[in-house]
Parts: C-alpha cells; structure tokens; sequence
C-alpha cells in the first residue's frame, strides 16, 4: 500500500457487461491489479443523471449484484482491488459541488457525450437535467477522490478525463498541489461495433453479446450477425475491413493463423460466412467458458458480492475523507466552521459557570 500508483474507473449500474465493456476498459483493469492500487466504482449517483425515477432505483440491487458478477467473472480481484459503491461516499457529494466552481458551464454543456447519453434516454434537449450536465464533474469527483494517476475508460469518457485534468490543474493551481493529473487509457478496442453493424455495442441498441450469454446465446447472435453487406453470395470476394464479424475474431480469436487464412479466403471468395462465423462462436465461447465459469462460482456464494461491494465501500470511505480533508486545508475551508463553533462553545461554557455559579 502507498507506493502504487493508483487506478480508478468504474461503470452505471445498468445491468450486465457486453464485450464491448470488456474489450474498451475491463481488460485493462484486470491486467492493471498488480502494478496499480485498483479502486472499481458502481456509479450509482450516475445512473441518477439519466434515470432517476423510482423504477430504476428500485432495479439498482440486482443490476449492481449482475454488474460486479461480471467484474469478478472476468478476473478483477477483491483481494488485489477495491469494488466500492459511489453513494456511499459522502465526500464525492462535497467534492463535486467545489469542483462545479471549477469548470465553465459551456465547456460541459458542449460535450458530445451528454448529448448522446440525452440522446440514448430518448431525452430532448430541453429535457436535459441539470446534473446530467454535470456528469463530467461528478465523475471528476469519483477520480479525484482517490487521487488517481490512470483512468482506464471507453472512448466515449475520454473527454470526461480531460475535464477532470483541468479541474485538478485548477484546483492545484488556486489552492496547492493535491492532485496528481490523471491520464486516460483506452482498450484496444475503444469502441466495439455491435453485432448489427451500428457503430458501438450497446444494451439499449439491442446488439450486444452478454458476458454472461450461454454457448446457444453467442451461436444464436452470431449466427445473426451483420458482415459484408455487399457480398449476396459466398463465392464473390467480400470485404473483411469495417466487417463486424472480422473485428470480433481480431478482437477474440487467438488463433492469428485461422483469422489471417479466413480474411485471406473471405477477400478471394472461398469461404461462406457460415464457416467465418462458426468459427467467431468457437471463439467468443472459448473466452467467455471460464468467465462463465467464475460467474457460476460467485454467483453461488450468497451475499459474496454484496461483502466486497461493502468491505471495499468502507475502505474508500476513509480514502475520500482523508482527500477531502486536504482539499479543505489547502482551500482554507476547515478553519471557517470550526472557528464559528469554537468561539460559540466557549461562550456556552462560560455562560454554563456564571449560571452554575449562581445555584
Ligand atoms: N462514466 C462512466 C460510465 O460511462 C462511469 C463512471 C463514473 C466513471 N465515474 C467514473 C468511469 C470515474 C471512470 C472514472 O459508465
């Protein structure tokens, strides 16, 4: 402990984890645990920004249970890592209120990843909340509380760590260094096409592979993947750049020889996307078994996840108040209300003698 660098990240409880999650940022993480002090956020007061009616609040147990399932099932591990849930930190809250002084309203408001998460709620713009305008901020929070130097996101949170950089340069600048600059660090997939063609692997778009898919699921998906759209029939050459199907075996295969002789066969016309795609299933179901397998093991294991989740959460708990406190200090905010109460006290107390003094 201490002379870690540290990494902090985290995912809205939304439910379970697609491959898109893991190829952008999970696989990252897991092979972050042994050089970095690893803290995994459920993002709870997030998920607020774009569903905040009571249905989604009352769904948060079980879709955080699955969430952290999927954490464990691909190899994050509570012995190395902390899994700690966001609404139970009460100094984010205070945090993200002084980092709001920090940061221009245009410079949120402008964010393409607001509007597309507005966008991806079925939300106008005029129906934006004000605290999914401050979504960077809060995550700025969540990074910054625990004094991170790497944050390991999808593409589509990039631009929420550059925010994050110039708060803790403005707050280092206006008050005294406390933060560390945090850089951002993509998968090397940022963004996973879904299995339709769209652009990104998505829960709400309906086109993503589950961690947590069993063997019929993936062949049944993949089965029913967009590839070439060009290419009517198997024995006319077809295009393999920008094929969903050719992404996922780069992404997933192992075997570089079979993807290198299917791309080889699938340009010249020799190969039927039923072969390209039975082998894309061998292989998503090769990874995915013994994630599955973990999954299965935790999954057994009553009140297992919900220890980690509280264990973790008690642990970040301290950490927050302990960065919050510096923060206070280099602002010269602690002194304000304790002076107030220290002059108001003694007055109590000596008003208490002179009218004890007087029975
Ligand atoms: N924005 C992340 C998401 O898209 C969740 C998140 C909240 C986060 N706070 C964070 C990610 C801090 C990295 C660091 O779900």
């Amino acid at each position: 402990m201490g002379e870690k660098k540290r990494v902090l990240t985290g995912d809205r409880p939304t439910g379970r984890m697609h491959l898109g999650h893991y190829v952008g940022s999970m696989k990252n993480r897991v092979q972050l645990q042994d050089a970095y002090e690893c803290y995994f956020l459920v993002a709870d007061l997030h998920m607020l920004t774009t569903r905040p009616e009571k249905e989604h609040i009352d769904a948060l147990r079980k879709n955080i249970h699955e969430m952290v399932l999927d954490y464990l099932a691909v190899g994050i591990d509570p012995e190395k890592s902390t899994i700690y849930l966001q609404s139970a930190i009460h100094a984010v809250y205070e945090m993200n209120l002084f980092f709001g002084m920090l940061v221009t309203l245009p410079r949120v408001s402008r964010l393409p990843s607001v509007k597309d998460m507005a966008r991806a709620a079925n939300m106008e713009d005029e129906a934006i909340p004000f605290g999914l305008i401050g979504y960077p901020i809060l995550q700025s929070a969540d990074i910054l509380m625990s004094r991170a130097h790497l944050v390991p996101v999808g593409k589509d949170n990039e631009a929420h760590v550059e925010v994050t950089r110039e708060i803790a340069r403005r707050f280092n600048h206006y008050y005294g260094e406390v933060f560390p600059i945090p850089d951002a660090m993509i998968g090397e997939v940022p963004s996973l096409v879904g299995t339709d063609g769209q652009a990104k692997m998505s829960k709400s778009l309906n086109n993503a592979i589950f961690l947590s898919d069993d063997e019929k699921t993936v062949n049944k998906k993949v089965r029913s993947m967009y590839t070439d759209p060009n290419r009517v029939r198997a024995d006319i050459p077809g295009t393999v750049e920008g094929n969903p199907v050719f992404i996922y075996h780069d992404a997933f295969n192992p075997d570089q020889e079979e993807v290198e002789d299917l791309k080889t066969r699938y340009r010249a016309g020799t190969v039927g996307d039923v072969e390209v795609k039975e082998k894309l299933s061998r292989a998503l179901n090769a990874f995915l078994d013994p994630v599955r397998e973990r999954r299965k093991f935790f999954a057994s294991e009553s009140g297992y996840v919900e220890q980690v989740i509280y264990e973790g959460t008690l642990q970040v708990q301290e950490l927050a108040n302990e960065t919050l406190k510096m923060m206070k200090k280099e602002m010269g905010f602690t002194g304000v209300w304790n002076q107030i109460s220290r002059k108001a006290r003694d007055r109590m107390k000596k008003q208490e003698n002179v009218s004890s003094s007087l029975l």
